[in-house]
């Protein structure tokens, strides 16, 4: 049998885990929304119609922070169309999925449905048709104690007390042609440095995200990064990444190598920051916010023929990929990427949480709410990846695949919460065809024991869950076993495995 081996110490310390690197995002998009946090009338939903098995849900994702209200839909949200009286909310074309906007929902809502769920807002502002004076306007509105037009109009609006929201957005994609008021990399630069001076005279207490590039493969990546932050680095907190990924050429060990190009994304972004850091003689070091990633690819063609030919709707089905074993594999090696680099990247969201490319799926008309395969993967690396992040030192056999080199079969990292006295072993067998035995030297953590070894693994790289049943759900294996700080695991090919030791 091949075999790999891990060595942990407490000294190999990347850091102390953000938890808002588990955050998530809502979009008002398909029936995220409507149709999915908001259902009037079901049964399953509270007093202000907030689906509750949707909450509990949520909650079990243990979800610190989730971004709202989008998205390529922010960059014409007229966030003065979603507060008020309900029944004076005008309906809206909604430019970026061709659908109808009817801002029952809007900020007030949201913010309490946020509460309900445990979650923070990471509110993104709209620089595609709006500037400067409208984000001043939301976050006055938001933030300001009382006194003022918008901080009073709150409270016109029932809400008294501040939203107090912590985390802005400074626009959404603003590098992609296909979005509103799309920008070149000066225009946007200059904006978006503008509007964050004008945000920190209103709120000194907010953190700014400054626009990165929408994905690794945009033509004007890493400049646009460069560019910009040229512009906002000394205002921002920040900078954005995105990226999604998909099995297009359906070959499943070159997709479960998808996290290497997760990894050199970052790394070059973390290259960016510092290099305008050192241009400018800067002490500060930004940070990056991964605030949208996950796979998407199921449903790319219906969505095309939903927007093209079914325009105007109200929550179309959109976006609504139904994820595979393979998927969930992937999620869980991205969530291992991000936490390898969680010294840097201090937020990230899972794009995004309700029936849009989402873990948590509800049906039209009716039935409890159901959990795709990638709930699990984010599930239990939420829960336990908390603490402080250690660095495994791995060796391990590697493999080729079509579009990747040098592919390590195992893939980990290692959560160690203090607090709990507990050590956490997250590792992905990505070699699709042979097991392996991985030994884990965890000689510096003396008397901790074997708590669980929980695997995801399936015979069927394509199997998925539905609102009939779950075909894809963790498993306690005895698989693993510790002797003298030694742990021996067996990690059968193609799973994602959680190693837990408890002192
Ligand atoms: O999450 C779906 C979409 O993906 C978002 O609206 C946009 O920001 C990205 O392109």
């Amino acid at each position: 049998m091949k075999k790999a081996s891990i060595t942990i110490d407490k000294a190999f310390r990347i850091a102390d885990v953000d938890k808002r690197i588990y955050g998530s995002f809502i979009e008002h998009l398909g029936r995220a929304v409507y149709d999915g946090i908001y259902q009037p009338g079901n049964p399953l939903s509270d007093e202000e119609g907030f689906r509750k098995d949707v909450i509990g849900l949520v909650k079990d994702l243990d979800v610190p922070i989730i971004r709202y209200p989008g998205g390529n839909f922010v960059s014409s949200f007229v966030w003065e169309d979603s507060v008020g009286p309900v029944e004076q909310r005008p309906k809206r074309l909604e430019l970026a999925w061709r659908s109808l906007e009817t801002n029952e929902i809007g900020i007030n809502e949201f913010s309490r449905w946020a509460r309900k769920a445990g979650s923070d807002v990471m509110m993104a502002i709209n620089l595609g048709t709006r500037g400067i004076a409208d984000a001043c306007n939301l976050l006055e509105y938001c933030n300001h104690p009382s006194g003022t037009k918008y901080s009073d109009l709150r409270i016109s609006h029932g809400v008294r007390e501040p939203h107090n929201i912590k985390v802005w957005c400074l626009g959404n994609e603003m590098d992609g042609p296909w979005q509103l008021g799309h920008k070149t990399m000066e225009e946007y630069g200059r904006l978006a440095e503008e509007t964050a001076r004008a945000m920190k005279i209103i709120d000194p207490s907010i953190e700014l995200v400054s626009c990165g590039s929408s994905n690794l493969e945009m033509p004007t990546f890493p400049q646009w990064e460069a560019t910009t932050l040229e512009h906002t680095y000394d205002y921002v907190d920040y900078v954005s990444m995105h990226n999604y990924y998909g099995n297009k050429a359906n070959d499943t060990a070159d997709y479960l190598a998808v996290s290497d190009d997760m990894d050199t994304f970052i790394r070059s972004v973390i290259s960016t920051c510092d290099f305008v850091k050192a241009k400018k003689r800067s002490r500060k070091t930004l940070n990056l916010s991964f605030d949208e990633w996950n796979v998407w690819f199921h449903s790319n063609e219906a969505d095309d023929d939903l927007m093209k030919n079914h325009p105007w709707q109200i929550a179309p089905p959109l976006l609504e990929d139904i994820y595979t074993f393979e998927d969930a594999l992937v999620v869980g090696l991205l969530m291992i990427t991000l936490l390898k680099h969680s010294d840097r990247v201090r937020m990230a969201c899972l794009a995004q949480l309700i029936n849009v490319i989402a873990p948590v799926m509800t049906q039209k008309g009716g039935g409890k709410a159901w959990k795709q395969t990638i709930y699990y993967p984010f599930q239990l690396t939420s829960r336990y990846g908390r603490g402080t992040i250690l660095q495994p030192i791995i060796q391990t056999p590697c493999h080729d695949t079509a579009e990747h080199e040098n592919v390590t079969d195992v893939e980990s990292v290692i959560a160690w919460n203090q607090e709990k006295e507990e050590l956490t072993i997250f590792a992905v067998n990505r070699n699709i065809g042979e097991e392996l035995e991985l030994t884990t030297d965890v000689r510096g953590f003396e008397g901790y024991q074997l708590a669980e070894h929980v695997v995801l693994e399936s015979s069927d790289m394509k199997a998925a869950n539905s609102a009939g049943g779950e075909a894809v759900t963790p498993q306690q294996v005895p698989r693993s076993s510790v002797t003298d700080g030694m742990v021996v695991s067996l990690l059968k090919p193609a799973t994602w495995n959680m190693i837990r030791l408890k002192k």
